[in-house]
């Protein structure tokens, strides 16, 4: 090879559609430019990557960064920060801020004000609703746009669609993927009195299987129904995952971190209502029916949810508490722990955080290394032994479930379209973060 590179990753051990094994990677103009054996002397900087794994930038499809509106718990800069500290290069966020993303405007104020204060990059989910429906074809195609986001039970935020008529209305019109929260509304609402004050360990006897199977089932009609690409977030349930394996045609699937790590009751003698989550982290035999459904491919992909409260909102005693926990910096070492302890192979991790997004929501130039294809670059020891703390956690919300886990497996570098933007833990480089473009018929 005789070209000159603006930086060459030398000795790393690339994980991609070719497999595991000790490549350097040549990056040039942002894009990667070579995968081989790259001579000395050909670079205009040379960054060892001897022992590390090299994988494709992890691109995580569920965040909320809250801003505008919520500032207070999080925004784009600091939700970003998180992110590419914890190796993720790109992010899809959701659309329950204040004002709602729901128009055209309020995804063109988030993408402004994403551009120079975001460090990975971004597009942005925009809610589903009643009022905006005709208009969904135009809003999927924005600049920016992740497609549609609708929640079919009532979460954080006033965003709800729970009546058959509308729904169906919505999926009709589909373009894209679009996006679901599948909890059914009335049956939450029928059992809200199960709710035991000051008992975070009655979330899910409340927001139970039968709400989730209910919704999930109604969805898939309709998709079917329509021919329409769903996608079902944050699956969490056994009945969910057996249905789900016989109805891929028109649907996808998401899984979190925390639905594969935590369990009940166990989270909620340790956590109380740190650990609540809509929907909930549930029992272990949910937790093996995910593990087994994420081995047969019937998981697509993995989102973190981050879904971050002040200590103050999280303090209210259930059910006051607000539901969710931040995510987005612990999705990595937490699944890099999982990888070390046998449960998935790295390729699995890959597929599920870099293919599996780009299959399925035809991300442009992202999800894979291969010449001609953006140089975003999550880099991980694998044998790097450490402890999460609330301290390391960049996010505004400042703390995480995991505070005090040992994991082995931590992500040491992150490069977004060639610039190196976090090494070894420090962010080294300004927000450049940009929309991830989609291909057209996605
Ligand atoms: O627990 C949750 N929190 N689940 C959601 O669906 C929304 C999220 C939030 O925005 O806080």
């Amino acid at each position: 090879m005789s070209t000159t590179f603006d930086v060459v990753l030398k000795g790393g051990t690339v994980v991609n559609h070719d497999g595991v094994g000790v490549r350097d990677i040549g990056i040039s103009g942002g894009r990667i430019a070579a995968i081989g054996d790259i001579g000395p002397g050909k670079a205009g900087e040379t960054i060892n990557a001897c022992g590390l794994h090299v994988l494709p930038g992890v691109i995580d499809t569920q965040v909320h960064f809250r801003e505008p509106g919520l500032e207070h718990k999080e925004d784009l800069e600091s939700g970003s920060r998180s992110a590419v500290l914890g190796g993720v290069t790109a992010v899809f966020e959701m659309p329950n801020t204040k004002p709602l993303t729901t128009t055209a405007a309020t995804l063109a104020d988030k993408v402004a004000r994403a551009h120079s204060r975001m460090f990975c990059d971004f597009a942005f989910y925009v809610g589903g609703t009643r009022e905006n429906v005709d208009d969904i074809p135009a809003l999927e195609k924005l600049e920016g746009s992740a497609g549609i986001k609708v929640f079919m039970g009532s979460s954080t935020g006033d965003l709800l669609v729970d009546d058959e008529a509308s729904l169906d209305r919505i999926i009709a019109r589909l373009g894209r993927r679009a996006a679901f929260h599948s909890e059914d509304e009335a049956r939450l609402v029928e059992r809200m009195h199960l709710r035991r004050p000051g008992d975070a360990a009655s979330h899910p006897e409340w927001r139970d299987e039968e709400a989730a199977i209910i919704s999930t089932r109604r969805l898939v009609r309709l998709a079917e129904k329509h021919k329409r690409r769903v996608h079902v977030l944050h699956v969490s349930t056994a009945a969910e995952m057996a249905f789900l394996a016989d109805h891929k045609d028109w649907v996808s699937v998401e899984v979190t971190p925390h639905h594969l790590t935590l369990v009940a009751p166990d989270c909620y003698e340790r956590l109380g209502t740190y650990a609540q989550m809509n929907p909930p982290v549930r029992d272990e035999r949910h937790r093996q029916a995910i593990w087994a459904g994420l081995a047969a491919g019937v998981v697509d992909v993995l989102g973190s949810d981050h879904a971050p409260h002040t200590r103050e909102e999280k303090d209210h005693a259930y059910p006051a508490s607000h539901s969710g926990m931040t995510g987005v910096q612990t999705l990595v070492p937490i699944m890099l722990d999982h990888v070390n302890a046998g449960r998935l192979s790295i390729e699995r991790f890959v597929d599920l955080t870099s293919h599996g997004p780009q299959r399925l929501f035809g991300i442009r130039g992202k999800g894979r290394i291969a010449v001609g294809y953006d140089a975003d670059l999550t880099v991980v020891d694998l044998k790097r032994e450490e402890t999460i703390t609330n301290v390391q956690v960049a996010s505004r919300a400042g703390w995480t479930p995991y505070d005090g886990k040992r994991v082995k497996g931590w992500p040491v570098g992150t490069f977004v379209r060639g610039r190196r933007v976090m090494w070894q833990g420090e962010i080294i480089a300004n927000a450049h973060g940009a929309p991830v473009g989609f291909l057209e018929g996605f």
